[in-house]
């Protein structure tokens, strides 16, 4: 029996395709294995939305190489792969397989080919046959699963990379997407994440499925689709501005199980930058959209995106970022140095913010926000939060950790014998990032 080590970069939709990947290798008679260093085969699902991310795949297969041992087969997986092709096997020493994000299905196939002395590069058609097939062994988590509801993306924002690796937005039915839900409900998964790049960009080809649902966009009749599903917790991510309408707000407030998180990356605080990236939305208009979940009697969870040093990028535009985070209170953010790619428009555009200033201005705003998370992290002290017992702490042996439906991590001290349980945790002390509490 041959051995896979499957590592994966990148975002939810990345772990998602490499969970089906294990699942169907395992079906064809692989084994996936924890460690490298006796895998047979070595596949790496790779990111390229930031140059960090993809040259973990090239200093990943260089120490592959001169690991010593007789070298494994190796396949690159994902974005990296679907962008670059069969170049990847000038590029990189060592590659044998290259698989696009729209040929993840037909990894097995592939592998039979390499077996036989030849060297594959599949990148697939344009619409990829779509594998729903996930095995509870090859899941992330046994209580948590990833259910990609819309792929690809037709936003074209100016920086960014993934309408290029992921392709055209296509959306899944809706039908398949609660079957799929029913079937991880049934199997003791506790929460669902819906993903997707946009996911209330979602719209579908036919209603099969949302019939009878209420809601003004498909997306948020998807949500009461899945909620009636009676799944303990929903959540969803990313949302894209512009198509986040206050019917999700809505449909969070009529159903418990649509957890009370929304992740609404805005990238930039001047209307300025948000022109030169193509988001489709003003300062303005998002910050509507971030009342209407502010004032939600749910006590919605607010998190962001946000590069700094765009093209362009004054230190006027970067002052009105830093004033929007201090409007917007966010939860958490995500703070990026603007990375260029290349095959995106801002690509051509001067990347004129120098490296020391991108970093001295992410310096600035991750301390703006370490102190808005503190004062909004504080309002969690002597509540009563609901967690589910994911796994147990790396720190220490006697706590579990897991999320609130507020996405926030928690860690508490409780028997193993709790662990895939929801338990009611009342808060004890708020650290920077997460919380600590006590099982009540
Ligand atoms: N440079 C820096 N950050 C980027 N992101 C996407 N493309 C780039 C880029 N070229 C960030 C955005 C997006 C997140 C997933 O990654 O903030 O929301
Ligand atoms: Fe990239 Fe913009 Fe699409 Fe998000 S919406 S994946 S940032 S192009």
């Amino acid at each position: 029996m041959k051995k896979v080590f499957l590592e994966t970069f990148g975002c939810q939709m990345n772990v998602s395709d490499s969970e089906r990947v294990a699942s169907t290798l395992v079906s064809r008679g692989y084994q996936i294995t924890d460690s490298q260093a006796d895998a047979d085969v070595v596949l790496i699902n790779t990111c390229s939305v930031r140059e960090k991310a993809e040259q973990k795949l090239y200093s990943e297969v260089g120490r592959i190489r001169h690991s010593g041992r007789m070298k494994p087969v190796v396949g690159v997986l994902g974005c990296v792969a679907q962008l670059e092709g069969e170049t990847l096997f000038d590029k990189i020493e060592g590659v044998d397989l290259v698989i696009g994000t729209r040929a993840v299905g037909r990894v097995a196939d592939a592998l039979e080919s390499v077996f036989k002395g030849e060297q594959v590069a599949d990148l697939g058609e344009r619409e990829r046959d779509y594998n729903w097939y996930v095995s509870e062994e090859q899941r992330h988590s046994p209580y948590v699963a990833f259910v990609p509801i819309i792929e690809g993306c037709n936003k074209f924002c100016t920086y960014c990379i993934v309408p290029f690796s992921r392709g055209r937005e296509v959306s899944l039915p809706a039908d398949e997407i609660v079957r799929q839900v029913l079937e991880f409900r049934d199997q003791g998964v506790k929460e669902i994440h819906l993903i997707g790049q946009n996911v209330n960009s979602y719209r579908p080809v036919t209603e099969v499925g949302l019939e009878g649902f209420a809601g003004k966009t498909p997306f948020s009749r998807l949500l009461r689709a899945v909620s009636a599903t009676g799944i303990e917790r929903i959540k969803f991510n990313t949302s894209f501005p512009r198509d986040f309408h206050d019917d999700i707000v809505d449909a969070i407030e009529e159903n418990e199980n649509l957890c009370n998180w929304v992740h609404l990356p805005v990238q930039s605080g001047s209307d300025l930058i948000l022109k030169a990236m193509k988001r489709l939305h003003s300062i303005d208009r998002y910050k509507r959209k971030v009342d209407r979940i502010r004032n939600s009697k749910r006590d919605i969870a607010l998190t962001t995106d946000i590069i700094v040093g765009f093209p362009g990028e004054t230190r006027k535009d970067f002052d009105q970022t830093v004033e929007l985070f201090e409007y917007c209170k966010y939860d958490s953010a995500y703070i990026f140095k603007y990375s260029p790619r290349f095959g995106t428009p801002s690509y051509k555009m001067a990347d004129d913010v120098s490296h020391e200033e991108k970093s001295a201005r992410f310096a600035e705003l991750e301390k703006v926000q370490r102190r808005l998370q503190a004062e909004s992290l504080s309002r969690y002290n002597g509540k009563t939060l609901s967690v589910l017992a994911e796994k147990r702490s790396a720190k220490s042996y006697l706590d579990l950790f897991g999320h609130s439906t507020c996405h926030r991590v928690v860690n508490f001290s409780c028997g193993t014998e709790f662990l895939g349980k929801i338990v009611n945790v009342r808060i004890t002390q708020a650290k920077s990032n997460s919380l600590y509490g006590e099982v009540v």
